[in-house]
């Protein structure tokens, strides 16, 4: 079954509900979605077909775990496979940015933009989650 694998963190639950409706998205498509709150220990991506990395923005910046995953052992997991930033924003919402130029740097097959979303996604927004989710399951398939 294709898989992807979502890693976030967050400060007030709001990236959490961006992954959750992304993850109601890929479970439509008919795909198995794992969502793993980084909590600093190693995470297997090696059954992965897609890696999703989530961070709010905090003073223009995503948080700190950001660096640590992609420069660290974990980030020789990330290269070559399908990947997409996601994350809650309440001014600029770089953290998406900055995310999807590692993925690059990582020879990710990015999905870019990724899904950037003003404080906390519901309705139509959580809808555009819920969609975004879908694409990647496109994506993998070659849909
Ligand atoms: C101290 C602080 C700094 C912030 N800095 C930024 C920022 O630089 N750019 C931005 O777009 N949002 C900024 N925000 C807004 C957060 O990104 C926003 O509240 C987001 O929904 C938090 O997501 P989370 O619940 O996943 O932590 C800031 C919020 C706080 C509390």
């Amino acid at each position: 079954m294709t898989k992807v694998v979502l890693i976030y963190g967050t400060g007030s639950g709001n990236t959490e509900r961006v992954a959750i409706g992304i993850i109601e998205g890929i479970e439509a498509a008919g795909a198995e979605a794992i969502l793993k709150k980084y909590d600093g220990e190693f995470v297997d991506l090696s059954d992965a077909d897609a890696v999703l990395v989530g961070s709010p923005t905090y003073n223009t910046k995503p948080m700190p775990f950001i660096n640590h995953i992609f420069d660290g052992k974990q980030g020789d997991q990330f290269d070559g496979k399908v990947g997409a930033a996601f994350g809650s924003f309440g001014r600029d919402g770089k953290a998406v940015q900055i995310i999807t130029e590692k993925m690059k740097e990582h020879s990710m097959d990015v999905i870019d933009p990724g899904m950037a979303v003003f404080t906390r996604p519901n309705g139509e927004k959580l809808e555009m989650c819920r969609k975004f989710g879908e694409s990647i399951v496109g994506k993998i398939k070659g849909l």
